[in-house]
Parts: C-alpha cells; sequence; structure tokens
C-alpha cells in the first residue's frame, strides 16, 4: 500500500523508482554504495526493497540509534543487533554461518541468534568470519549502515569499512545519508591520511517525485483505498507537499483516515506535518548547542522571505546587537548547507523542502 507511512519493503508498494532500483543491485556487486537523498526521499525503503529483491543476506545498523561518539560497546550491541536481525529473516543460513561465528573470541552461540561480548568481541573478527563465510558458499553478505553521517566521530568504523573494502570481497558495504555534505565530511575520501581516502563509492542519489509524479502516486493510492479524489484536489495538495515522498505519503495516510477530502483538510494536514517538522528543527537545534541559536535566527531569516547572504547577515547582527566577521557567517551557512536543511544558488539560501520553511516560521 503507498500510503502506509514505514519504509518499504516490497517493490510491489515502491512507485516509480525502477531506475533508481536496478542502479542499487547493479551496485551490490561493489565494495561501497551510497544512498543519498534529502530526508523522507525513499532512501530506506530503497535500501530495503533492494536487497529483499537481490535476494541477499544483509544486515543494518540504525545509526539514528547510536550517539554521534559511539563507544566500543555501543556498536558491538549494533552488530549484535544487526546480525540476529539477518539470521531471523534469512534462516537457513544460521546452520552453516553459526560455526564460522562460534570460533571468535566472545561470541555466544543462541538458539537462534548470538551474543557478543563487548569487551572481548571486535567487529572486525565479526565481518572476517561472516565474509569467511560468504566466500565458502559463494554469495555476498551485504552490511548496510542507515543514516551514516550520525556517527561521524565514529573512526574505527572507518578503517573498519576501508578494510573490508581491501579485504574482505564477498562483503559489500552500502551507507546511507540524508545530511549529504556531512556524510561526505564523514567519509573524508579526498583526505590522504583518512582511512577510506582515494576509495571510489558508487553513489546512487533519490530526486523527490515531478509534479506529474506525485500527482500520479496520490491518485493510485487513493485508489487503493476505493476513494477518487478530483484532479483540482490532488494539484492543491501537490502544491503543498511537493513531490517529497515522505510528506505524500504523510498526506494520503491522513486523508484516507478522514476519508473527505477539501482544500481545508489539506491545509490542516500541511499544519500537522509542519508540527512534525517543526519538533525535527527543534531536536536539531538542541544538538548544536553553542550555534543553536544562530542558526536558528538564519533558519527564521529565510523563512521569512530574507534570504540573500547579506540580509541573513543583518539578521543575525540585529539578532546579537554586534557586528560579525563575514567568515562567521559564512561559516554558519556552509554548516547549514551540509545538513541539506537549506541549498545555495547564486548567494541566494532557500529551504530544502517547503513543510520545513512552514515550520521554521514557527520557530
Ligand atoms: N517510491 C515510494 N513509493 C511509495 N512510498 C514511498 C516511496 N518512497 C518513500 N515512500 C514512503 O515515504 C516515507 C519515507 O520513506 P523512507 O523512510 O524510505 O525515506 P528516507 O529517505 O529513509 O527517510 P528518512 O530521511 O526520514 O530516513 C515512508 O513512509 C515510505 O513508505
Ligand atoms: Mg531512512
Amino acid at each position: 500500500m503507498y500510503f502506509d507511512p514505514r519504509p518499504k519493503e516490497s517493490k510491489r508498494d515502491f512507485y516509480n523508482r525502477e531506475k533508481e532500483l536496478k542502479e542499487f543491485m547493479d551496485s551490490l556487486s561493489n565494495p561501497l554504495t551510497l544512498i543519498l537523498g534529502v530526508r523522507r526521499s525513499g532512501k530506506t525503503s530503497l535500501l530495503l526493497v533492494g536487497l529483499n529483491e537481490a535476494k541477499l543476506p544483509y544486515m543494518i545498523i540504525d545509526c539514528r540509534d547510536l550517539p554521534i561518539n559511539p563507544s566500543k560497546k555501543d556498536v558491538i550491541l549494533a552488530f549484535e543487533r544487526g546480525f540476529n536481525e539477518m539470521v531471523k529473516k534469512h534462516r537457513k543460513i544460521w546452520e552453516s554461518i553459526k560455526n564460522y561465528l562460534k570460533i571468535i573470541e566472545g561470541v555466544k552461540i543462541l538458539g537462534l541468534g548470538a551474543s557478543f561480548s563487548w569487551e572481548k568481541t571486535s567487529p572486525s573478527s565479526i565481518i572476517s568470519e561472516i565474509n569467511n563465510w560468504a566466500r565458502d558458499h559463494n554469495t555476498r553478505v551485504v552490511i548496510a549502515f542507515d543514516e551514516f553521517q550520525q556517527i561521524r566521530g565514529a573512526k574505527e568504523i572507518l578503517t573498519l569499512i576501508a578494510h573490508t573494502y581491501d579485504y574482505k570481497r564477498n562483503i559489500s558495504i552500502v551507507l546511507t545519508g540524508s545530511e549529504m555534505g556531512l556524510l561526505y565530511d564523514a567519509l573524508r575520501i579526498d583526505d590522504p591520511k583518512a582511512p577510506l581516502y582515494g576509495r571510489y563509492l558508487y553513489e546512487i542519489k533519490l530526486k523527490n517525485f515531478t509534479r506529474e509524479q506525485a500527482i500520479e502516486f496520490l491518485l493510485l493510492g487513493f485508489h487503493q483505498h476505493n476513494i477518487k479524489p478530483s484532479k483540482r484536489i490532488l494539484e492543491y495538495a501537490v502544491d503543498r507537499f511537493n513531490g517529497i515522498p515522505g510528506w505524500l505519503t504523510f498526506f494520503g495516510a491522513e486523508a484516507t483516515r478522514r476519508k473527505t477530502l477539501s482544500k481545508e483538510i489539506i491545509d490542516e494536514i500541511f499544519e500537522k506535518a509542519s508540527l512534525q517538522a517543526l519538533e525535527e528543527i527543534k531536536n536539531f537545534l538542541k544538538l548544536r548547542m553553542a550555534a543553536a541559536k544562530r542558526y536558528k535566527t538564519i533558519l527564521k531569516s529565510i523563512a521569512s522571505g530574507r534570504t540573500r547572504w547579506s540580509e541573513i547577515k543583518r539578521s543575525l547582527e540585529a539578532q546579537e546587537g554586534r557586528k560579525l566577521p563575514n567568515a562567521t557567517v559564512t561559516n554558519l551557512l556552509k554548516n547549514l548547507v551540509k545538513t541539506s536543511i537549506i541549498k545555495e544558488e547564486n548567494g541566494n539560501y532557500t529551504f530544502m523542502d517547503p513543510i520545513i520553511e512552514n515550520a521554521a516560521k514557527k520557530l
């Protein structure tokens, strides 16, 4: 069903991503693939649908569950979760893969799954044995880190990925990221001193739906619920939610629950979405601590139409009651662009998402 709010897992529910799906599945023979796209563009869905289609065993590590600087214990427990979910999903591999895992120090084999000691087990030995299993069984295992930029403080993970890239031929790594600038910063591909320096990355970028696709997506989604909205209403909804798959899904789910569709109801759902976005911005600011006040001023400035560099500088100076160096303003803006909340074109800063923009007005 198109309006199911969870990430999609099957191709049947995944609208219009054949090209990206094929690209992703082809890329799984490479050591390292990146799936990039703004929030709610469908990265996790592409990952899950693609991995299910490829019929390869996979383990997923959701980096949103981890702190920015995860400890060894955090990492081992995340691996344990990912591994156990993999063997539960791919039960037939368990009987053979457990024999590889059991030789690792600190690993305890359970009925279906394993427990890893965070003092004795190392992530690299787990990867090594998974690789040995995959090699002996003539297959590949995919290890995916969803929202990898979230753990940009974890230097050892980069070393682990580089080592896997170079030596573990039967493992493919996939990283997804919505804060694209931060993801590139975390990978440090161009830094000769960084573990992943010079490695080739296969990149897949998820774009938003076009206006026509968004209208068709809504139309098909409503049809699945036997609702036949007018073209005019669908166009109005797409004016508000644009082509962002996650927001269109949110809208569709809310609208089918209410069973009637009018401009007023679309506006109401738009406001509900904005409140959710507002919570996300507040969380984002909370993590920025010292700079939070400045980021808030910038977001409010852009949301109110003061979108040029000089206008943003003036907003910041008015808020602080003092002159600011140009470099300070430029750096703040650069960092915000890296989070993919805003984008820059010819010295003009705008939001990537109209709902985030509406939410920023409420800050
Ligand atoms: N092509 C699609 N067809 C149908 N539904 C989709 C499609 N793409 C995304 N969705 C829906 O949009 C929502 C967001 O998708 P998903 O979680 O995969 O995106 P994401 O980019 O991983 O988001 P986030 O940045 O929040 O992690 C989900 O409800 C998902 O089911
Ligand atoms: Mg996701």
